[in-house]
């Protein structure tokens, strides 16, 4: 058995927390992430039977049945990960009848899964629909984009088309658009489920008044999906008070999707 102290899967969390953190993105316990292991990844560094805790789930969680997961705990401040892995993160397995998850290593100080899991497996059940290879759910309060969702239209055609506008790349980095939710309580099912309906054709959620939710085949792709919107919320934010003498208009955005040869969301540019 491999030390799993120095499993890539824990270094990956442990910097990305670290890196999060550092950007102001996760305030206090603010932020939590999942990630779905390779099964022969998850069995080099720990022992496939043996359980620590059994904790139920009241939706079903079936589609994952089987599948492994690190864990952001929660409660926890990502400042804290890097430095004690072990009680600020965990390795989980969804039982079979997907009504409940086997804690495998991990969350050492009697700890557990970031109250968000269930919007965080019901995104992964969705895009593992749309994606096979998807892996990462991230979520995350970044500044920008929280302010933005006080003073900006929630309508997710209008929210896109301001952020799209706002930096040459975001067409090309989000071009399915983002999906925005109304505020809601956090940390039970509802939020999951209307989550799960948006992220199956958007990658990105935003959480109005809250923050926002990044998906990935990889770690860097969920990251840098998060980065981009908060980066272009930025723009917004740092603009929002001065005359606007120019921007990107609908037809430059179509010459960008047409350059890189990507599909804009359907009906969003007027051209
Ligand atoms: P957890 O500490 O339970 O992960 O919650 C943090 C958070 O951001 C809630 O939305
Ligand atoms: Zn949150």
């Amino acid at each position: 058995m491999n030390n799993i102290f120095e499993a890539p899967f824990v270094k990956e969390m442990c910097d990305t927390t670290a890196n999060m953190y550092r950007l102001g993105w996760d305030e206090r316990n603010g932020g939590n992430i999942s990630y779905l292991l390779d099964p022969a990844m998850a069995e080099a560094y720990l022992d496939p039977k043996t359980v620590l805790r059994t904790l139920p789930l009241d939706f079903d969680a079936s589609p994952l049945a089987g599948r492994y997961l690190i864990v952001t705990a929660t409660g926890k401040y990502f400042k804290n990960v890097a430095g004690c892995p072990q009680n600020n993160m965990g390795v989980i397995r969804i039982r079979p009848d997907g009504k409940a998850y086997d804690i495998l290593w991990g969350f050492a100080d009697g700890s557990r899964p970031t109250s968000e899991l269930p919007t965080h497996l019901m995104n992964h059940i969705a895009r593992l629909k749309a994606d096979p290879e998807h892996r990462v759910v991230m979520h995350c309060h970044p500044l920008n984009i929280l302010a933005m969702t006080y003073v900006h239209d929630l309508d997710e055609k209008a929210f896109t088309k301001t952020l799209w506008r706002m930096s040459t790349e975001c067409i090309v980095v989000f071009p399915e658009g983002v999906g925005v939710l109304p505020w809601m309580v956090c940390g039970n099912d509802a939020i999951g489920e209307a989550t799960a309906k948006k992220i199956k054709d958007h990658r990105v959620v935003l959480w109005a008044a809250h923050g926002i939710f990044g998906t990935g085949e990889t770690m860097d792709e969920a990251f840098g999906l998060i980065e981009t919107v908060e980066k272009a919320a930025q723009v917004f934010m740092t603009i929002g008070q001065m005359p606007i003498r120019q921007s990107i208009t609908d037809p430059q955005l179509a010459d960008l999707c047409h350059a890189f040869k990507i599909q804009p969301r359907a009906g969003y540019l007027n051209v």
